[in-house]
Formats: structure tokens, sequence, C-alpha cells
């Protein structure tokens, strides 16, 4: 069974609901629609107004029967959401007034869904920018507890049984962070061990990516940070299994590890690659999609509070089906 297949059967067993904040957009519509056909989801919420969707379904032919319409500027529960967002953004100088404005914008109004457990989970992206889905999440839904950073993660199917759990492995962070800080790449670290457990069932076994192994690179900074980020990641989860900095070839090939860094703890197991920053982690997912035709799913979001993802504005209907069920899969 492929990655997409069993992330759809697991998240019909998990009967949860979902809010897809781009209710107007065509793709979305027809995604919701099965979402809800296919029972993937329990409760499928489209945000915007019921007359606009309404006529996107009858164009598109397609029945929104089961599928719950929000329009987030009628909604009753705007007073409680103004509130809980003035609460939240207060120190940041909003007004009452403003935060009951700020609100009503879709994809506010749909982590703020997801904050208050009227969803449990959202994708968002078709239209909007990943920046714009990342700050409402960002700013509503927050971080998970004990974690500071929200990152993201491929999950790459190699199609190659010698390679992580079955072929599959963990690359993380391809989509967010930039330039992260030593404590940012162990947030990263301990999120992308947590999206292995969740995303392909296996027990995370983590090795820290540089350009240098165990030292041999000398003391440079970026060396130096990624030596750090072990060592905060380590403290941060002792039962985590982790071990860096390696090299690509020292964390993936036992002889080379034998040789570079012997009685690795990791030695052979890795199904969880973290990158240095956003540069190593983008390019070299993309080398092992394009040279190794490996399939790459995501970027999914991780260290959230709760479950969101984000869409390529190139999506299609499928990619909405496929992120929505990895996201729902996420919301345990
Ligand atoms: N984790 C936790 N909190 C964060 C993070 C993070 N990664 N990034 C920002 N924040 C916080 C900020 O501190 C701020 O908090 P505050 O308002 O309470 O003080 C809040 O979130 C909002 O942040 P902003 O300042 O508005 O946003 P910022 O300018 O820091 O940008 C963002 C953050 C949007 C996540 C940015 O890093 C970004 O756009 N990343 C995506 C990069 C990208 O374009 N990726 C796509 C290409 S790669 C691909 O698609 C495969």
């Amino acid at each position: 069974m492929s990655f997409a297949e069993t992330m759809k059967k697991k998240a019909k067993s998990l009967g949860k609901t979902i809010v897809l904040p781009e209710g107007w957009e065509e793709r979305t519509v027809q995604a919701a629609v099965k979402l809800k056909q296919e029972k993937i989801a329990r409760d499928v919420i489209l945000l915007g107004e019921k007359t606009k969707i309404e006529a996107v379904a009858a164009s598109k032919g397609v029945s929104l029967g089961g599928i719950t319409i929000i329009n987030p500027a009628a909604s009753e529960w705007l007073p409680e959401f103004a509130a809980e967002y003035y609460e939240l953004r207060k120190t940041k100088g909003i007004t009452l007034e403003q935060a009951a404005a700020d609100i009503t914008h879709f994809l506010r109004f749909g982590a703020m869904m997801v904050r208050t457990g009227k969803a449990d989970s959202m994708v968002s992206g078709a239209l909007s920018a990943t920046a714009d889905v990342l700050r409402a999440g960002l700013t509503i839904i927050g971080t998970a507890p004990g974690m500071t950073t929200a990152s993201s993660c491929f999950v790459m199917d190699t199609h190659d049984p010698q390679w992580g759990a079955g072929g599959l492995m963990i690359f993380s962070d391809c989509a967010v962070i930039p330039d992260p800080t030593a404590a940012q790449l162990a947030d990263i670290a301990v999120s992308a061990g947590l999206s292995c457990r969740r995303m392909i069932g296996a027990e995370p076994v983590v090795a820290m990516l540089s350009y240098s192994t165990k030292g041999s690179g000398g003391k440079n900074e970026d060396v130096l940070k990624v030596q750090e980020a072990v060592k905060l990641a380590h403290e941060k989860a002792p039962d985590l299994l982790l071990d860096g900095e390696f090299q690509a070839d020292a964390a993936l090939i036992p002889g080379v590890t034998e040789k570079k860094a012997p009685g690795s703890p990791i030695t052979g197991k890795v199904n969880t690659l973290v990158f240095p920053n956003l540069g190593a982690g983008n390019i070299g997912y993309k080398l092992v999609q394009r040279l190794a035709h490996a399939d790459a799913y995501g970027p999914f979001l991780q260290g959230f509070a709760k479950p969101l993802s984000d869409l390529s504005r190139g999506c299609s209907v499928d990619d909405i089906v496929a992120t929505a069920c990895v996201t729902l899969v996420q919301s345990v």
C-alpha cells in the first residue's frame, strides 16, 4: 500500500473533522466533496458565502450533501473568537475592535476553529501564500507544548526498502525556516521525530546533517551550530534516538558510519534526516525526488499545537485530498 493510501485508510479510521478556509475555491470545493463522500473526515467544513460555494459546486457538477458551510462574517462564534483573538494579540497592540474585524478573515477564522476545538484540523493554501497560512497558524494555533518552533517535513518514498522504514524517510526542514538557530534546529529534530512516528509509523532514528562528521569539518560556526543542536535535542528529548553531526553518507551508509563515527547508536537505522538549513533541505529533497525517482509528499507542517497544512497554489484536487488525509492523521 502506498503512503497516500495508508494515510487515507488511517484518516478514515479516526473520524476527525477538517476546515477548508478557502471554501469558494474550485479545487477546494471538489476536494471537500471527495473527503465527505469517501468518509475520510467525519465533518468537512467550507468557509465562505453559501450562495457562492453552491454556485461553484453547481458549475463543477458536484453535490455538497453533508458538507457544512460557515460564513465567518455572519458566524455566531464571532464574539467568542474576537475576544480570544484579542487576548492572544493584545500585547502586540491590537484593539478589541480590530480583533473583531481581523478574525473574520478566512485563514484566521479557520485557525481559530481549530484552536477552539470546533474543527480538528485545517488545510489551506490553494489561493493563499505560504507565509499567510503560516502566520494564521503561528499567531492563533501556536506551537505545541514545549515547542517554540514551527517547521515542516517531507515524507520521501524512495521505493527502496534499504532506506528508512521500508523505503520511507522523513526530511526536515525543507520549507519553513531559512537559517535556524541551534535551538530551532533542535526543535526541528524533535518535531521531525514525532512526524516520523505519526506519518510513517516507525520509531524515529534521527541524523543531524552537516558537511562535517563528528568534528571533521573543523570549528566553523555552521558545524558548531549543528553540534549544539544535537546537544539541545538530547536534553529536550532524551529518549529520541538521535546523533550528529553527520555528512549524508556517514548518516546513511553503515560502512561509512563505522569509519567516521564508530559506535554511533544510529548506524544503519536512520529514517529521519534533519538538514542544517532551508537551502540544504530544499535542495536535498528535490535531488532525491528527481535523481532517485523518489515520491516527495509535503511539505507538512510540524511543531504546531494542532494540525494544519499548507498547499501549493498549483495543487490538484487529489493533492488537497492527500494533504487533508495526512493532516487528519495528525489530529491524534
Ligand atoms: N516558529 C514559531 N514561531 C514563529 C516562526 C516559527 N518558525 N516564525 C515566526 N514565528 C512567530 C514570530 O515570532 C511572530 O510572533 P509574534 O507576532 O507573536 O511576535 C509570529 O510568528 C508571526 O511572525 P511574523 O513576524 O509575521 O513572520 P516572519 O516574518 O517571522 O515569517 C514565516 C515567518 C511566515 C513562517 C516565514 O519564515 C516564511 O515565510 N517561511 C516560509 C518560507 C517559504 O517561503 N517556504 C516556501 C518555499 S519552500 C517550499 O515550498 C518547499
